[in-house]
Formats: C-alpha cells, sequence, structure tokens
C-alpha cells in the first residue's frame, strides 16, 4: 500500500532456520564528531555479505561497561538506497552509560558486538508512490529520519519531504550541513525547518515552544498535498511528540497517519501506570519460555521482569532497550495472562493476538508459556 507505514504485525520475515535473531562483528571504519555531544559511528559491512536492512531500523550495540553487558538500540541513519557503509549517531545522554562510554572508547578499526537490524518505523519504498512525508525530529530523534529522507528521495522521484527539526540552540543541529546540501541537491524536494529553544541574535528561523500559532505557520511554508497523500513521523523526546501529536489531533489529521518511535520510555502517564500495577496482584510465579528449540522454566518474582529473571538465570533470550519500546524481545503468550508495564511497542492487533514483550512483562497467572521468535 502506497501511504502506509508497517503494521506492526508485519514484522519482516526472517531468512535463518534458528528462531533467534543474528549477531554480528563490525568494524568501526569511522567515527565522526557530528556535533560536541554526538558522534556518528560508520561500520562496514561484515565480510560474510551486506546486512539487509529498511530505513527507520535500528542496530542493537552490545559491549561491556564496567564488566558488564551493556545494548542500547541507535537507529540507523544511512540509508540502505543511498551509503555503502551502516551508520547510526549516538547523543550524549547525562551520566548514560552507553552514550557516554561509545564515544569515550570506541575508537576506529576496533570491532563492536551488534545485534541485526529491527523494528517497524519503516515503510515500503516504490517509484510510483506520490506522497509528501512530513517529520518533525528533537534532538537524536533526526538519525531515523535521515535514513527515511535519503531514502524516499532516491527511491521515490514523485515523492517530497519536509522535515521540522527541534533543538535546545544552533550548536546542537546534528546533520545541519548535510541537510543543507540535500537541500540543494534535491531542490524543492525537502523542506527543512528548524526551531530551537534559544536561538541566536540573528537566527532567521523559528524559536520557542512549539504551539499552536507556530504549527500554523510552518504549515503555511511546506507544500500542501492533503492529508490523503500526507504522511506524519515523529521522533524525538516525549514532551515534544506528545505536543505534535495533540497539535495535529487539532488539526483534524486522522491518527492513522501519524508514525512515532520512542527512544525512552515514557513518564508522562507513569502515575497512571502505577496504578494499574499496584491494582493487580503480582506473586512469584513460574513461566515456561520457548525459544530457539529449546524450553526453560523460570520463577519470575512480583519486582522483576520475565526477560530479566531469564537473563540472571544465564538464557539468552533477544532484547535491546529493555524499556518496552523496541520489540526485540518480543514473544507469544501461548497461555496464561501476562501484564505488561509499557505497551507503546506493540499494536493493539498484537496485543490481541496475544504478543508480550518479555523485558515489561510479568505472569498474571500460574500458566504463562511464551514462544519467542
Ligand atoms: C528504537 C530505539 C532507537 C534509538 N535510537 C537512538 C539513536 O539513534 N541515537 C541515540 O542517541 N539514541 C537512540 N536511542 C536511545 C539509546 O538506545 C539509549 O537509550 C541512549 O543512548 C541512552 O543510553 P545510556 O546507556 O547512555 O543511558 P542509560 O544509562 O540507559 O540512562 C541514563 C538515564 O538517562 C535517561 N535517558 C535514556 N535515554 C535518554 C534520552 N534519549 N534522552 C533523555 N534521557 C534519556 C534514562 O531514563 C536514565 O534515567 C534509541 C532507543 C530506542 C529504543
Ligand atoms: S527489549 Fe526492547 S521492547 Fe523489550
Amino acid at each position: 500500500m502506497a501511504f502506509s507505514f508497517f503494521k506492526k504485525t508485519e514484522k519482516p520475515k526472517k531468512e535463518e532456520t534458528h528462531s533467534g535473531p543474528k549477531y554480528y562483528d563490525l568494524r568501526v571504519k569511522n567515527i565522526i564528531q557530528e556535533t560536541k555531544d554526538a558522534i556518528s559511528i560508520v561500520f562496514e559491512h561484515p565480510a560474510s555479505g551486506k546486512i539487509n536492512y529498511k530505513p527507520g531500523q535500528f542496530l542493537t550495540l552490545i559491549t561491556s561497561v564496567n564488566g558488564k553487558e551493556v545494548r542500547r538500540a541507535y537507529s540507523l541513519c544511512s540509508s540502505p538506497f543511498v551509503d555503502h557503509d551502516l551508520a547510526v549517531t549516538v547523543k550524549r545522554v547525562e551520566n548514560g552509560l552507553m552514550s557516554n562510554w561509545l564515544p569515550d572508547h570506541l575508537k576506529t578499526g576496533a570491532t563492536i558486538k551488534v545485534m541485526e537490524p529491527m523494528g517497524q518505523f519503516t515503510t515500503e519504498y516504490n517509484t510510483n508512490n506520490k506522497r509528501h512525508i512530513i517529520l518533525f525530529a528533537g534532538g537524536s530523534g533526526i538519525t531515523p529520519m535521515m535514513s527515511i529522507i535519503k531514502s524516499i528521495l532516491s527511491q521515490e522521484p514523485n515523492s517530497i519531504c519536509s522535515l521540522i527539526y527541534c533543538n535546545r540552540d544552533i550548536d546542537s543541529i546534528i546533520f545541519k550541513n548535510d541537510l543543507e546540501k540535500i537541500e540543494i541537491s534535491d531542490e524543492g524536494r525537502l523542506h527543512v525547518i528548524h526551531v530551537l529553544d534559544n536561538a541566536p541574535m540573528n537566527w532567521q528561523g523559528y524559536s520557542g515552544l512549539l504551539n499552536h500559532d507556530m504549527l500554523t505557520k510552518l504549515f503555511e511554508r511546506i507544500p500542501d498535498w492533503g492529508i490523503a497523500n500526507t504522511t506524519y513521523l515523529m521522533c524525538g523526546p516525549e514532551g515534544m511528540m506528545k505536543n505534535v501529536e495533540t497539535l495535529l489531533g487539532q488539526r483534524n489529521i486522522p491518527k492513522e497517519k501519524i508514525f512515532k518511535e520512542s527512544f525512552v520510555q515514557g513518564t508522562i502517564d507513569k502515575d497512571e501506570k502505577k496504578e494499574i500495577a499496584t491494582s493487580e496482584e503480582l506473586k512469584p510465579r513460574e513461566v515456561t519460555i520457548r525459544y530457539d528449540g529449546q524450553e526453560y522454566k523460570v520463577m519470575v518474582p512480583p519486582h522483576k521482569a520475565i526477560l530479566e529473571t531469564a537473563l540472571d538465570q544465564g538464557i539468552d533470550l533477544p532484547y535491546s532497550c529493555q524499556s518496552g519500546l523496541c520489540t526485540a524481545c518480543r514473544g507469544k503468550a501461548l497461555s496464561g495472562k501476562v501484564k505488561l508495564d509499557e505497551e507503546e511497542g506493540l499494536s493493539q492487533s498484537e496485543r490481541a493476538e496475544g504478543y508480550v514483550l518479555t523485558c515489561v512483562g510479568h505472569p498474571l497467572t500460574d500458566d504463562v508459556v511464551i514462544e519467542i521468535g
């Protein structure tokens, strides 16, 4: 379908016969300092062959920090249609483990373990498509957008993109020059509007909170292709995405036209979730996990998720964000009831089919059997 992004249930098919994800040791070809606190890490494809991925997907980087394995998801900013190598961009998070370890310790020529690309913040590309993609990005949320923009412009000659990119200040704009170059090379097909929290004196663009009035002004500056031909994507801080969702709702943009990628577990609705958690009865319960031809039984205590309990027992299950966002740990509950702390990663139809996220899942009954892969 020309205008729809993948529904969450349409998982890309895997070619391998075992049910687990593939892991690779990738060589770091280059490290680019994008801004004061963001680097791009460029990887060579492995000698065994190119890694296939879709624009908008992420890699899981796996490394040891202070003697403990750490995994984090990083969206690919490279495009499989345009770029020879794979690349991710990492922005430092205050006191963050991996986002500071990578720029401080990773060097060109080193290898790092990664889990194959995953994620459903993506779409099918077709030369016959004629669509306007409006992208809202905030800070590091530009990474999947960069891959999608490059891919749309190269694969769909009749489509256009408009990017509204929010940043703290001018020095925190990642890919500023690259975006300017694309605006020139693909004249009229990419419109970039920067919005800054703190604008310098001579700033010609927009600054301040993205509110109804500002969005109205911004939309006057980008082409109007009508609701049917326009898709809205967003990736950025939770507050920004909530705000944009509300503003698009006020403009009567249907929810089916809006797609978002979250990097961080939400905090805004946390109190509501806590209430749900305490109102339900969590007890130590045994869970059966079927994965990669093996069956495991784990006793899950109330304060731990199913994934964490399994990992503590040395069961090597797939995972990435451990926050219920990326679906790398997704499994299907064949029986029993599972409570999820965070449901952001799963679509309604996935939940109805019994899919669960083991990283945020707790057994509510004694007969939980989960099949992964
Ligand atoms: C699907 C997906 C794709 C992602 N893609 C990217 C990407 O392309 N580039 C990128 O830089 N990051 C990306 N992330 C975020 C990344 O995986 C890490 O969460 C981030 O780098 C922080 O990890 P850390 O180990 O440094 O921080 P942690 O040690 O895990 O966290 C430290 C503290 O910072 C908070 N925190 C974590 N992440 C953020 C954040 N982004 N902003 C503000 N506070 C935060 C945590 O809640 C915690 O309190 C992505 C996440 C997901 C789920
Ligand atoms: S590991 Fe990312 S959703 Fe569970």
